[in-house]
């Protein structure tokens, strides 16, 4: 028998109240649980500091702006209450999860005007992936995006990632790296880039990739260091040709696709192996994350 998995840290928000999290109860009626009608963030916080809160606040506020959702608070109140929550749940590392819906309604497609919308917090343990998972990478399928074409807003809607995940989980891979009309667009939960040649290769920021927060910082931190980048469209082909394929995302950071369509990704002595510009780009990222130690942290 397996021990049933808790479901968060002990203590959520829920519209201006923090709850046990077991007893955060919204209404069937919420047009979240109804329509997915909602958007939500994952902010990971070590150590009380936020990796780039500021940006994902941003992003939560462009996503309700394309979804004409209020947003309940201001990047202020929502700080504090990011804040309280890390420090309810103990400090330390950890994701906070961020969901607002538009509210509770009679089920109507069209949105009545005036909802109060609905504000939901939890946050997780954070755990970096560990040495062996950064040393053996990833195990991907190739797989058709058949997502809508608003992918840019990080709305709870997500059935398509989720149907998308369950086939790369049932065909034994880890995740899945997605195509659309040829070209390369993301994965199911994270940012794909590929390096050819020692050029990394990042797809535009268009309507068919989430924007990610790691996936800007992952470019800030090669132009900083003088990795050449490009960001363009990036084919099928050369994706399968890629020397190296690097998946980013806020929980799994940086970290390599070694194995793609039961393939080994890169060629000679790093064949199916993580390469040497994935531990360069890892390093970088893990210099940047001490240097956020130096700030003072959300709770103070
Ligand atoms: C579809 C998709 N792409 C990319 C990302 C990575 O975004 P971030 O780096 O902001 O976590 C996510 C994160 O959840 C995602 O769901």
């Amino acid at each position: 028998m397996t021990e049933p998995q808790p479901l968060a840290l002990p203590t959520a928000f829920l519209n201006g109240q923090f709850v046990p999290v077991e007893e955060a109860k919204i209404s069937p009626f919420d047009r979240g649980f109804i329509f997915g009608d909602g958007v939500y963030e994952v902010i990971p916080y070590y150590a009380g500091r936020g990796l780039r809160a500021k940006e994902h606040l941003q992003r939560l506020q462009r996503s309700m702006d394309l979804l004409d959702l209020a947003n309940p608070y201001p990047v202020e109140a929502w700080e504090r209450h990011i804040a309280e929550l890390l420090k309810r749940n103990g400090g330390g590392d950890q994701a906070v999860y961020i969901q607002v819906t538009r509210g509770v309604a009679k089920r109507d497609f069209a949105p009545p005007k005036g909802l109060t919308p609905t504000a939901f917090m939890m946050s997780n343990v954070l755990a970096r992936p560990s040495q062996a998972l950064y040393e053996k990478g990833l195990n991907c399928v190739t797989l058709d995006d058949f997502r809508w074409g608003r992918c840019q807003v990080k709305s709870t809607a997500l059935l398509g990632a989720v149907l998308l995940k369950h086939e790369a989980t049932q065909m034994g891979a880890d995740d899945c790296v997605l195509f659309r009309d040829g070209y390369l667009t993301e994965s199911s939960a994270s940012n794909v880039a590929i390096v050819k040649n020692g050029v990394i290769l990042c797809p535009p920021k268009d309507n068919f990739i989430l924007p990610g927060i790691t996936y800007d910082l992952m470019i800030e931190l090669a132009q900083q260091h003088g990795m050449p980048l490009e960001m363009r469209k990036v084919t099928r082909k050369e994706v399968l040709n890629a020397d190296e394929i690097w998946l980013t995302s806020s929980t799994k950071e940086v970290i390599a696709i070694t194995t793609l369509d039961g393939r080994p990704v890169g060629h000679a002595s790093h064949a199916g192996k993580p390469g040497p510009l994935f531990w360069r780009m890892l390093d970088h990222f893990q210099t940047y994350k001490q240097s956020l130690q130096r700030l003072p942290a959300a709770a103070e």
